[in-house]
């Protein structure tokens, strides 16, 4: 079985069939919305001239996927669980994120949802994050078109989490999620396929670590 606490540059669905049943209390996930290049709307943004980076957003997951994801956890947070709700039960347990932005002067949406299989009420969190800008996170480097905010890691570890527990993310991204696992204190598993984003990350978990080491 793969150790946890790293992150890995591999296919999430065969890393995940090696974990037994329920092995994660949390699955903390952010798959591909399978909406294309969206990002390249916006010319000020810099990914409109990023060269190595290959990355499509093409396809959802597969029901396979969903279904392992269910197998090896407990509970499940799933960000754009509004794309995937072929594979999703209803529920009122959504999470809005609101990202503050000039609402209606703006063709980037102005909330996202996340579903989640706990029993509880619908809830709002307010975290300005403006697309290329980085919202009131300053010093963050962008490093994803999809990347969000540690600040709404943060928020949903402190509401949905434990610091004793296992959490699993499946689509690591910008590793936004790994440096909050990281400030948690929780065992923490992560997978990134594209090799891109996976050796920024890997350079994102260094310089925390080293500003840890600092303070
Ligand atoms: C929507 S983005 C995640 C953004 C992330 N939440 C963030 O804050 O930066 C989805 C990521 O999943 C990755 N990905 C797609 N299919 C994957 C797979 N089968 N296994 C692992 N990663 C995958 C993509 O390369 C992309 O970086």
């Amino acid at each position: 079985m793969l150790e946890l606490n790293k992150l890995y540059n591999l296919d999430c669905l065969p890393a995940m069939v090696e974990f037994p049943d329920k092995f994660f209390d949390l699955a903390l996930v952010d798959p591909d919305y399978g909406i294309g290049n969206t990002w390249n709307k916006s010319r000020k943004d810099r990914f409109f001239k990023m060269r190595d980076c290959t990355y499509k957003n093409n396809e959802i997951p597969s029901r396979k996927y969903f279904e392992e994801l269910f197998r090896v956890s407990e509970n499940q947070i799933i960000f754009g669980g509004n794309y995937f709700t072929e594979f999703l039960r209803p529920t009122n347990s959504w999470i809005i994120w609101d990202k503050e932005r000039d609402a209606g002067k703006t063709y980037m949406s102005e909330v996202e949802l996340a579903w989640t299989s706990f029993k509880k009420v619908m809830r709002i969190v307010h975290i300005q994050w403006d697309g290329a800008k980085k919202g009131k996170e300053t010093g963050i480097k962008k490093i994803h078109p999809f990347q969000k905010p540690i600040k709404l890691y943060k928020w949903i570890l402190a509401r949905y989490a434990k610091p004793s527990m296992k959490i699993i993310d499946t689509h690591v991204g910008s590793g936004s999620s790994i440096i909050s696992f990281l400030d948690f204190g929780c065992d923490w598993i992560g997978f990134e396929i594209d090799e891109y984003f996976y050796k920024g990350v890997t350079k994102r978990i260094e310089n925390h670590k080293l500003q840890l080491r600092i303070k």
